[in-house]
């Protein structure tokens, strides 16, 4: 069975308490409080990896086992995940690169904008997969 409108709209709305979250984040880098920064990504990514474990990949196994072939649906499905991935992905190098398991690169500033920007644009097209499911945007 498939996620209900109810559980859609629960994961809609943390989505959007992440995303606060994470550009609030961004803007402790910015003005230079970068534990404060460290601890709020780390704190708001580990509740997203458990949304995406409970709620958002099983639920993408379900499209990908009953697919039909690309659709403009499909393509947005797909880029969704990718860049939701690129972000998970980053957020995992950057960590792994702080605690010196893998070398540093010589600058964060493009992992982390790379990330916040790839964060964003899979939020973008999460909005718009939510929309044609279950409001009828076409
Ligand atoms: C997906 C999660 C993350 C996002 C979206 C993110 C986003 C950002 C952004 C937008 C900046 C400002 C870059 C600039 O314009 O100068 C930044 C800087 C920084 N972030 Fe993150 N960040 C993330 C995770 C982390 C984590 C987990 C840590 C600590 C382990 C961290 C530590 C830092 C540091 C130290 C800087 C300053 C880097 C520099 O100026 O060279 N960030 N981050």
């Amino acid at each position: 069975m498939g996620v209900t409108k109810g559980v859609a709209t629960f994961n809609l709305v943390i989505q959007v308490i992440l995303i606060v979250g994470a550009l609030t984040g961004a803007t402790l880098a910015w003005k230079h409080k970068f534990s404060r920064h460290c601890l709020l990504m780390r704190v708001l990514m580990g509740a997203q990896i458990l949304v995406i474990g409970i709620i958002m990949a099983p639920q993408l196994s379900r499209y990908v086992s009953h697919w039909h072939g690309f659709s403009t649906f499909n393509v947005e499905l797909i880029i969704h995940h990718v860049f939701g991935l690129i972000a998970l992905a980053l957020w995992i190098y950057i960590n792994l690169a702080f605690t010196g398991v893998v070398k540093a690169p010589r600058r964060y500033r493009w992992y982390m904008r790379s990330a916040l920007a790839s964060w964003l644009i899979s939020l973008g097209l999460g909005i718009y997969l939510y929309g044609h499911i279950w409001q009828g945007w076409r």
